[in-house]
């Protein structure tokens, strides 16, 4: 079998990829790109680099664990699929996302499984061994209620049904005849679930007793926030599908104080992007922190998380950047509100 190791470090310098990573080394590569999250973070971190044991260059000894495949629950624009995608990058092995809803709008959902696990053999450079040990990531699997049923579509269950299967580790016939087994696949599945927070305090008999100390109120908390299978089922998931996602990973809302960091504390933040494209024009951009805090606010009322950031940013600095390249003279462009023209320094 070849290394598993073969392509690491490609295109990211800060990756941990090394043998002897562990879940807190995840943790702090995740940090790098995604604000706040702890929890989930954490969750995500020991589930994928339990995978990464079994498959990975060091799998020897937990080569018998079983897979928990992952399911992400939490409201749109708070990190889900940003954190799926920063952990593909953060260990050596191919991943693959597909979107639930989508699947289910075609006739053959089998052929759009295949073309997944087609897309995963890609990934690993047409290694199907190495491929057998990739992440498919699964979006927005709350919506197979929905969706399908009519028109040329499957319905959500006949979806759910056929993942079922590859989960299970089904070997699945490529175009060019040979088989994946999908058995040491993991899957990590992700949904906002919305109304899913009112559920769980209906389903759950110990929601209300609080003790006063600190930490076994933590471990309450994360007992009363337990996702059970049962509590999917009003979100059209069937119980086998739901319970083949063993591990939970809850997200929360975004408080204004991560929005705020969001814009200006990741490696590829908003605000150092304009900065970058503003240094290339020779002006320093400088974003006041009141006008962050404004932004943040906007944010929140518009209630698609950390999503509405980079319109609300780029409209706020689309005239400046209009205005700068023409003028040379410009060597410091300032915002003091949002409400406001920026003042133009010049030297
Ligand atoms: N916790 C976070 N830290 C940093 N950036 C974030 C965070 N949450 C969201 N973002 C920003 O918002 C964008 C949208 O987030 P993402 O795609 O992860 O949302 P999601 O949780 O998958 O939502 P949906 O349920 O709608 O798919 C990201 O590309 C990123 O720029
Ligand atoms: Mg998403």
């Amino acid at each position: 079998m070849d290394d598993a190791n073969s392509n690491s470090g490609a295109g990211c310098e800060a990756s941990p990829l090394r043998p002897d990573i562990t879940p807190s080394a995840i943790v702090r590569y995740l940090d790098q790109y995604v604000i706040g999250q702890d929890e989930a973070k954490k969750t995500m971190a020991v589930a994928v680099y339990a995978h990464y044991r079994k498959v990975g260059p060091a799998r020897a000894e937990a080569a018998t664990t079983t897979k928990s495949n992952v399911l992400m629950v939490g409201p749109t624009g708070t990190g889900k699929t940003l954190m799926c995608e920063t952990l593909s990058r953060a260990i050596d092995v191919p991943f693959v996302t597909a979107d639930a809803p989508s699947l289910a709008q075609t006739q053959y959902v089998g052929d759009e499984i295949e073309a997944m696990l087609e897309r995963l053999v890609d990934r690993a450079d047409g290694d199907v061994l190495r491929a057998r040990r990739g992440i498919i990531f699964i979006d927005e699997v709350d919506k197979l209620k929905a969706v399908g049923g009519q028109g040329r579509g499957v319905s959500g269950e006949a979806v759910q049904n056929a993942l079922l299967k590859i989960m299970e580790g089904a070997p699945v016939k490529l175009r060019d005849g040979r088989y994946i087994d999908t058995t040491d696949v993991l899957f990590i599945c992700g949904g906002a679930f919305v109304g899913l927070d009112q559920i769980l305090t209906r389903t759950h008999s110990f929601g209300f007793i609080a003790t006063s100390d600190g930490e076994n109120q933590r471990i309450l908390d994360r007992l009363n926030a337990r996702v059970k299978p049962t509590d999917l089922f009003e979100f059209g998931l069937i119980p086998e599908f739901a319970g083949r996602l063993p591990v939970v990973a809850r997200l929360g809302d975004l408080s204004r104080e991560m929005l705020m960091r969001i814009l200006a504390e990741p490696r590829d933040a908003i605000y150092r992007q304009f900065r970058e494209l503003f240094r290339a024009e020779g002006v320093d951009l400088v974003v006041e922190p009141q006008v962050i805090g404004q932004i943040a606010d906007l944010a929140i009322e518009y209630k698609i998380g950390a999503r509405s950031l980079r319109g609300i940013f780029e409209e706020m600095i689309t005239p400046a950047l209009y205005v700068v390249p023409d003028r040379k003279d410009i060597r410091r462009v300032v915002f003091r509100s949002l409400f406001e023209d920026a003042d133009f320094v010049c030297g």
